[in-house]
């Protein structure tokens, strides 16, 4: 018996050593690989190395905040007290079960008396009717009451389709991989992956996708609504304060999908309305020796196929680029919208966005140049 009984506390000693060196060896190698070894890696094409992810997000006009904690509309601020009250209820939850365990290991512990005299097993008890009640009852109250919560928040954020409120905008958000569509049916207004709203004005949004599923989500301002295609989603969000937020889709739906960034761009009412008669509007007609080859390259290639400039093309594949150069970003948010950056992504798209649709069209570097001339004329 009492060897028995050491060797048993032996085992239990080495596994609680291998459960401990696991656990260190483990995080150490996914320290040396996250913090040593992500250092080390250098993006060795030039003009990638112009965006990193940091730029890309420090930018001087914008809050940069993707956390879920943070709500800056009535919407997101109804799923941010849900999420207080289910984690506090969890809390509870785990500081209880924590304080009883911590207790029953001190409490009950064998004494040095006790392994000296080897009294064996504890008393065993089988069955206990009030415990069983007891865990059987507590545990669908909780689940009851998280219930009802959640389906009360789901009822206050999440719209049906008659809920459209009178003095809404509407924007129609179309997911592509991998770049979003925002078409404005009473403004006369199409742009991409830059969602510009008027504040504290309720915005309705009819999501769908043209290919696989994707998801809408701007965490400040809303949840995530699921772009399916052939379907349409409603969903509604009123944004508070002026403002540029962050947002990205959020269902996996292929191997750019982290690149399929979402900004939102609060304006006052009178800049709202200033945009929307801009963009509105056909772009600028420039004319010099240099736009003018350069409109003829993209008539002359694919570029027109797919993509819209007013009064130019009609393609509807692609992002309208009739103001492209009013966006600070292209390529599905990824990249700053500059000249270079533009002749870089018609030059090889792969390279910096493997699996986009956008093709290299072998365009002679002459030939991007007089196609990027006429490109930023469009603002
Ligand atoms: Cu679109 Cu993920």
């Amino acid at each position: 018996m009492s060897e028995q009984g050491n060797t048993s506390d032996k085992v239990i000693t080495r596994a609680w050593w291998v459960l401990i060196l696991t656990t260190l060896v483990v995080g150490g190698v996914g320290f040396f690989l996250i913090v040593v070894l992500g250092n080390q890696i250098e993006v060795e094409d030039p003009i990638v190395e112009n965006f990193t992810p940091t730029d890309l997000f420090v930018q001087p006009d914008a809050e940069w905040n993707t956390s879920v904690l943070v709500a800056k509309s009535p919407e997101t601020r109804e799923i941010r007290r849900l999420t207080w009250f289910v984690f506090s209820i969890a809390g509870g939850i785990f500081l209880v079960v924590e304080g009883l365990l911590l207790y029953a290991i001190f409490r009950y512990r064998r004494t040095k008396k006790q392994r000296l005299e080897e009294t064996g097993e504890p008393v065993q008890l089988y069955g206990s009717n009030p415990v069983e009640i007891a865990w059987t009852i507590i545990p669908i109250i909780i689940v009851l009451v998280l219930c009802l919560a959640t389906i009360r928040t789901i009822q206050t954020v999440q719209p049906t389709k008659n809920d459209r409120p009178e003095n809404a905008l509407t924007v129609e958000v179309i997911g592509h991989r991998w770049w979003w569509e925002f078409r404005y049916p009473e403004l006369n207004v199409v742009t991409a992956n830059e969602m510009y709203i008027p504040v504290d004005r309720p915005i309705w949004m009819e999501i769908g996708s043209a290919d696989v599923i994707h998801s809408f989500w701007v965490p400040e301002l809303q949840g995530k609504m699921d772009a399916i295609p052939a379907h349409t989603n409603y969903w509604k969000l009123t944004a508070e304060k002026v403002g540029t937020y962050l947002g990205q889709c959020a269902e996996y739906c292929g191997n750019q999908h982290a690149n399929m960034l979402i900004r939102v761009v609060v304006l006052d009412e009178s800049g709202f309305d200033g945009w929307a008669k801009d963009q509105s509007l056909p772009a600028d007609n420039v004319t010099s020796d240099q736009v003018d080859l350069g409109r003829k390259v993209f008539l002359k290639y694919a570029c027109q196929s797919c993509h819209a400039v007013a009064g130019v093309s009609d393609g509807t594949y692609a992002p309208d680029l009739t103001h492209l150069m009013s966006r600070k970003t292209f390529a599905g948010g990824m990249i700053p919208n500059t000249a270079d950056n533009l002749k870089a992504w018609i030059d090889d798209p792969a390279q910096i966005k493997p699996g986009s649709d956008m093709p290299a069209l072998q365009l002679t570097p002459q030939e991007i140049e007089q196609v990027v001339a006429y490109l930023v004329t469009l603002k």
